[in-house]
């Protein structure tokens, strides 16, 4: 079970942290925030207490497994959610392992970005003989999903394969693009939830379809999300991570601080920091309050990696501007530890000799955690016991159901994205897109150019 400590968050742990008068001041408008909430049942909710998706994507566990390779093409949240339980759920070697030594399960490999040296280096690598393409998009119209969804069906006409042989959509139930084709060409579609949008979606078939085929247990990926989801509605703040969580955020953006670090000390962990970017930055980043006032709200998300930005980032956080919370995500126990040999006696070395890699990462959390406390930085932990499905599970949840708080609190809605769509509908206009021919944006006026 994931433990979440808050410590740092507060004073006198770290000055200019929140009061007990500052949580108590906010602690009614939390509760009828959670109230909300757990009565409107997002789709996030909903997802979970529906047997048909699991059931969906278990149906065809045995046709998954016939093949070698599974390649995921999607973007966004139909693409963040799979890496980081693939990342974080199967070892850093997996694609390298042979099929035996992954227990019949699949190498997997993922076509988010439409970079082509990316992409022809991934089509290289599978077989289409044996590989499925598990092409996601909820709209079912975003042009690089489309794209690289093309890019496919040309690589097996070439090799004259049949796409409903190599080729699971997961799409909306009745809209869109992809939907269509899987009427027309009877190709598998997997239904993701009419009231499900993509960042929220990763514990739909969205995410358990590629979970599943590298070997996830996607029953306790499921679990572990309902049983967060009833530490969710608690209305007793102090035992609701999610609920103190929100409060926490909303607090120090009062006081200025508005960007949001995530921090796993796990490599395993980095990709859930992605995934956590995407949701923080396109749920909260909004023009517009939910009366319609122009506010640009919104908490900006950084990932950092420790240790590694420990040497990179750590400077900044503790004598930079005092503008960010920082989120130590730490794991307990590795899947492996590393003995450090003691081979020289020298002091300047000797203190390494007879230690674990783990003990050394997680004395560099502490450090970097207390170092910022002193500087007055907060900060709060959220520690995996292990890494497994379970946990992973409880991490979406809570994650979603903070970030629907956060909606609600600093009132915008979080389940939209305008800001998306206007640098979508240039794309569509410049790659010559029946309908939007004739769509105006500014050229550069003055330019600024240097060779
Ligand atoms: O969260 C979202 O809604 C977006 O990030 C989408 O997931 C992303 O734009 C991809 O959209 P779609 O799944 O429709 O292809």
């Amino acid at each position: 079970m994931l433990r979440f400590d808050f410590s740092f968050m507060f004073e006198p742990n770290t000055p200019g942290g929140i009061t007990d008068e500052e949580l108590c001041s906010i602690k009614e408008r939390i509760v009828q925030s959670v109230e909300k909430t757990v009565k409107s049942r997002p789709g996030f909710v909903n997802v979970l207490f529906d047997r048909i998706y699991m059931d969906s994507v278990e149906d065809i566990r045995q046709w998954v497994l016939s093949f070698d390779n599974l390649v995921v093409v999607g973007i966004g949240g139909s693409s963040l959610g799979a890496v980081a339980l693939a990342n974080a759920l199967t070892p850093p070697d997996w694609n390298y392992l042979s099929k035996q030594e992954r227990s019949g399960y699949l190498r997997i490999f993922f076509l988010e970005n439409v970079d082509p040296d990316q992409a022809a280096a991934v089509l290289d690598e599978v077989d289409p003989r044996e590989t499925l393409f598990n092409v996601i998009s909820k709209s079912g119209s975003t042009a690089e999903c489309l794209a690289h969804y093309q890019v496919i069906r040309g690589l097996l006409q070439i090799r004259g394969l049949k796409p409903s042989e190599h080729i699971v959509f997961t799409t909306d139930p009745r809209k869109g693009f992809l939907r269509q084709i899987s009427r027309d060409e009877k190709i598998l579609a997997l239904d993701i939830p009419q009231d499900l949008g993509g960042r929220f979606s990763v514990l739909s078939p969205v995410g358990l379809l590629p979970a599943m085929a590298c070997g996830v247990d996607i029953k306790a990926l499921i679990d572990g999300a309902k049983d967060a989801y009833l530490k969710c509605a608690d209305l007793n703040i102090e035992k609701n991570p999610a609920a103190m969580m929100a409060a926490c955020h909303y607090l120090h953006k009062e006081k200025g601080r508005t960007i949001s670090v995530m921090m796993p000390y796990s490599n395993k962990l980095f990709s859930l920091a992605d995934w956590f970017r995407q949701l923080w930055a396109e749920s909260l980043g909004k023009k517009y309050s939910l009366d319609g006032k122009v506010i640009n709200e919104g908490l900006t998300p950084i990932k950092a990696l420790g240790v590694v930005d420990q040497h990179s980032q750590i400077q900044l956080y503790n004598e930079g501007p005092d503008d960010k919370t920082i989120t130590f995500l730490e794991v307990e126990s590795f899947d492996r530890d590393v003995l450090i040999p003691a081979v020289h006696h020298q002091e300047d070395i000797a203190y390494l000799g007879g230690k674990k890699l783990a003990d050394l990462l997680k004395s560099e959390l502490t450090g970097t955690e207390r170092s910022l406390a002193m500087n007055g930085r907060p900060s709060m932990r959220v520690t995996f016991p292990t890494i497994n499905a379970y946990d992973m599970g409880q991490f979406f949840m809570y994650y979603e159901f903070t970030t629907a708080l956060m909606g609600d609190l600093l009132q915008i809605n979080p389940y939209d994205q305008p800001g998306v769509e206007l640098g979508k509908r240039i794309t569509y206009s410049l790659m010559g897109r029946k309908g939007f021919e004739v769509l105006k944006f500014p050229e550069p006026v003055k330019k600024v150019v240097i060779d």
